[in-house]
């Protein structure tokens, strides 16, 4: 795959100075253009969690600094944001999230990619995956999550634990009082796919099943067919508690 961020400047982490001061005013207008989009689909769509957590940012008017995002989520739930070029090793991902580090990519996509990107951007990174880092459960499974990457890493199964961060991280759907919501960064940072992924008729929403997950192959550019619904951030957490080494066992037969 060839990324388009620069590496050259990345330490051995991938991590990087944000160097906000080189964005332009161009990019910050984009960024805004970007923010009042989702913010106008964000009521009905997405679920109080992320709603909660947004309203506590100061992020709408421009690309945020991530060192005074940083100072919040510190206080809050101990996380970070780290920046980087683009996408990252999985090591160096996994690494990060179980120190409780976020990456978060510096560059901003193009003026004709505001519909549709499918390399992450800042503003898929922070729009889509910052604010519930705010929630503590949803804090503390990321975490656990990086833990399970570096283990994965071990079992030779990324592929199948990959699969479980796509349909919970990046496109999961969760059930409210107000009916199903979206969580998922991906669905987050969407103009089209987050009403798409909540009320189209035509896509699947399955109640979580990790093995199910697991089994679950996906595509990267297109709306998903088929999203998984959480009951709760508690929920996901117990349901990804156990050794998953018996289920990567399973998975490869
Ligand atoms: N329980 C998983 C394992 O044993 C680790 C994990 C926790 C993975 C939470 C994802 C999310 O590998
Ligand atoms: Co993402």
């Amino acid at each position: 795959m060839s990324l388009r961020g620069d590496y050259s400047r990345a330490g051995s982490d991938f991590s990087v100075e944000q160097d906000w001061e080189k964005y332009t005013s161009e990019e910050h207008a984009l960024y805004r253009r970007l923010f009042e989009r989702q913010s106008k689909l964000v009521p009905r769509y997405a679920c109080p969690e992320w709603i909660e957590a947004i309203a506590g940012l100061d992020a709408s008017r421009e690309i945020p600094k991530f060192g005074e995002v940083t100072k919040q989520l510190k206080k809050a739930t101990g996380w970070e944001i780290v920046a980087v070029p683009g996408l990252i090793p999985d090591e160096a991902f996994f690494t990060h999230l179980a120190n409780r580090r976020f990456p978060v990519t510096v560059w901003l996509r193009k003026p004709e990619e505001f519909d549709y990107i499918v390399e992450p951007d800042v503003f898929h990174d922070f729009f889509g995956h910052v604010p519930l880092l705010f929630d503590p459960v949803y804090a503390d499974h990321l975490y656990e999550y990086g833990k399970g990457g570096l283990k994965a890493m071990r079992l030779d199964a990324v592929k199948f634990l990959a699969r479980l961060y796509w349909f919970t991280i990046e496109f999961g759907l969760i059930r409210t009082p107000a009916g199903t919501r979206a969580y998922g960064a991906g669905l987050m940072s969407s103009g089209g796919e987050l009403p798409h992924s909540v009320e189209d008729p035509g896509p699947k929403r399955l109640p979580f099943d990790l093995e199910r997950i697991m089994r679950t192959e996906y595509l990267i550019d297109r709306y998903q067919d088929t999203y998984f619904v959480i009951d709760s951030f508690e929920h996901l957490m117990r349901e990804t508690a156990p050794d998953f080494t018996p289920l990567y066992a399973r998975l490869k037969k």
